[in-house]
């Protein structure tokens, strides 16, 4: 249980014992932290209901609360606003359940799910770009978040290795080196198991079949053709199409790697392709799918729809199947191959059509629970124009430049702030890498998912304000604290004592994380453990600005201050690496 909700638990009853409802006794943490430490605002939503003064209902309750020796001060502000602060025993003995507790004050589910997370959705022959970016920042917090309360969660990459880019490659290379065996229709096999294309192949053919394909419809066609024997089955082209997907696994993989981003699973679109079929008949079956100009169609629009929701299309006229078909058999797959729970997609919001379509084709169709489905959709980062983030050439800008990028910048600032000064080359790159990264991520997740940000590199990557880099300082800092406190035979950490306001602020803080996990959890929202862990940062730089630790002359005071820097440390490591941000050891 989080503090809030044991609060909550006992003004709720105090409110019940006035004959209200429980539910009017929800405490959150005051507004004024200046005036109080918690605050219930309950009184005058019950008036309403209660016929009863509010500032009566507030009075009234807070003489039950006084009886309980937990608070410190119960009083009664304005129309029925009741303020509470608690006592520092009682802090104190909470925070001291905390510094034993593996989850560092975090939260648990009571009950776990098995959870399947789609947060990669990158193509086989496309370099990844800043549109990966956030699904791969967010879905990695989400998943580490998931897990972190208990949940059972799987993540998987979904790779686009269907569809007509596949055949526009493979129609491309035809045209370049006719002569390989994999377009030799008579050949029997076994092909050749090394790659006939390189990284570089696919990335140059990529965009010149595509471009050939707009400019061209009867190379258009080929492409399409092309597509069809692929899907088909045609061996050679399914052996040639295995190495596009293996060499650009590689350098996908490398990159995400690259921003501490990982998958369990490496299915792609063409893994649900087997189970299309079967699906389309069920469909049938059941009477969901219409013929529509030729193509195969589900509709989906409800009378209350607010805005027109277009038809989901299973099949092309020329019986090809689209992105929505995939999504569905996708589902499928899953649910076959791992039972989840619950399945989150983690992709642009601008995405949001398409899975409204096919959630409600899973749930008609009884593939899947709509409720159990959730496009958590986010803005788009951009450019100080306020549009997409391009480069200067106007395309979209390379995944990898911008880990070039950020990772030099990191490197200056550290040079002009003195930092990771001596080290020797391989650790000023890894610094400088972590410090690189956690400002790219933490400047995502501090932003609500869903609204749009711009990306400004010097603001990311200040030591000062609520930025990534200031927090792996924080980090630092607590952690060399500790390393002098040990060097100095500055004692070991003991029980928490609270003897100073600054002291109190930071037990609120560490108290306050597991609604923090809970809240994130809850609605999906990143940007609350950023929030924790930015107010955990500062409220802990205002204890060691105002408290000595090591050189504290008290043992009893000292050993308690070690145990709030120990504590403070392993939060804030814990909230960063949910963040998926990686610490230094120095810096
Ligand atoms: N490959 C897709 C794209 O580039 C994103 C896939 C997202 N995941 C999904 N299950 N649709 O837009």
């Amino acid at each position: 249980m989080t503090l809030i909700e044991e609060l909550s638990a006992i003004v709720g009853a105090a409110f019940a014992s006035e004959g209200i409802e429980s539910t009017y006794g929800e405490v959150r943490s005051s507004d004024r932290p200046d005036l109080a430490q918690f605050q219930c605002n309950g009184a005058l939503a019950a008036s309403r209901v209660a016929k009863r003064n509010p500032r009566d209902i507030g009075d009234a309750v807070a003489r039950r609360l006084h009886e309980n020796d937990l608070f410190l001060k119960v009083s009664v502000a304005g129309p029925g606003f009741i303020n509470l602060d608690l006592t520092d025993a009682f802090l104190s003995e909470r925070l001291n359940c905390l510094v034993g507790d593996t989850h560092h004050g975090g939260w648990s589910k009571p009950e776990a799910e098995r959870i399947v997370i789609d947060y990669g959705g990158p193509n086989v022959a496309k370099p990844l770009h800043v549109g990966h970016l956030r699904a791969a920042i967010i879905g990695e917090c989400l998943k580490r978040l998931f897990r972190f309360v208990g949940d059972e969660v799987v993540g998987d990459v979904h790779l686009g290795d269907w569809g007509l880019p596949m055949g526009q490659l493979i129609s491309e290379l035809r045209r370049e080196r006719p002569d390989l065996v994999y377009f030799d229709a008579s050949f029997e096999g076994p092909y050749p198991q090394d790659s006939v294309v390189t990284l570089e192949d696919l990335e140059r053919l990529y965009p010149k079949a595509s471009a050939a394909c707009k400019a061209d419809p009867e190379r258009a066609d080929e492409a399409r053709r092309a597509t069809a024997e692929l899907q088909e089955g045609r061996p050679g082209y399914r052996a040639l199409w295995q190495r596009f997907i293996e060499v650009s696994r590689v350098a996908i993989e490398h990159e995400y790697a690259d921003l501490g981003v990982t998958f369990d699973l490496w299915k792609g679109e063409s893994d649900a392709d087997p189970l299309i079929p079967e699906m389309a008949d069920g469909l049938r079956e059941k009477g969901l799918t219409v013929k529509s100009d030729g193509a195969e169609i589900v509709r989906v629009a409800r009378e209350d729809d607010k805005k027109e929701i277009p038809p989901l299309i299973l099949f092309k006229r020329d019986g090809s199947v689209l992105y929505g078909t995939t999504d569905l058999a996708t589902i499928v797959d899953r649910v076959r191959s791992n039972a989840p729970g619950r399945i989150l997609y983690v992709v642009d919001q601008r995405q949001a059509l398409h899975f409204e379509q096919v959630f409600r084709v899973a749930d008609m169709a009884g593939i899947f629970s709509a409720d159990r489905l959730e496009h958590i959709g986010f803005g788009t980062m951009n450019g100080k124009d306020g549009k997409p983030f391009k480069t200067r050439e106007g395309g979209a800008l390379r995944l990898r430049d911008l880990i070039d990028l950020v990772n030099k910048r990191a490197r200056e600032r550290l040079e002009e702030s003195g930092l990771a000064k001596g080290y020797g080359p391989g650790e000023t790159a890894d610094v400088a890498h972590k410090v690189g990264i956690a400002a790219l991520k933490f400047a995502d997740l501090s932003n609500l998912r869903t609204t749009d940000y711009i990306f400004d590199l010097d603001r990311f990557m200040a030591f000062e304000g609520k930025t990534g880099p200031y927090l792996l300082y924080a980090c630092v800092r607590a952690r060399s604290v500790l390393k002098k406190a040990e060097t100095a035979g500055a004692g070991t950490a003991g029980p928490i004592r609270i003897n100073q306001s600054e002291e109190r602020d930071l037990a609120l803080t560490l108290l306050a994380f597991a609604e923090a996990v809970r809240d994130a959890y809850e609605r999906r929202q990143p940007h609350i453990i950023s929030d924790h862990a930015f107010s955990l940062a500062q409220t802990f730089s205002k204890f060691y600005a105002a408290c000595r630790i090591t050189d504290e002359a008290d043992p009893l005071v000292r050993a308690s201050r070690l145990t709030f820097t120990g504590t403070v440390a392993r939060q804030l490591e814990t909230a960063l690496s949910l963040l998926g941000i990686d610490i230094p050891v120095r810096m």
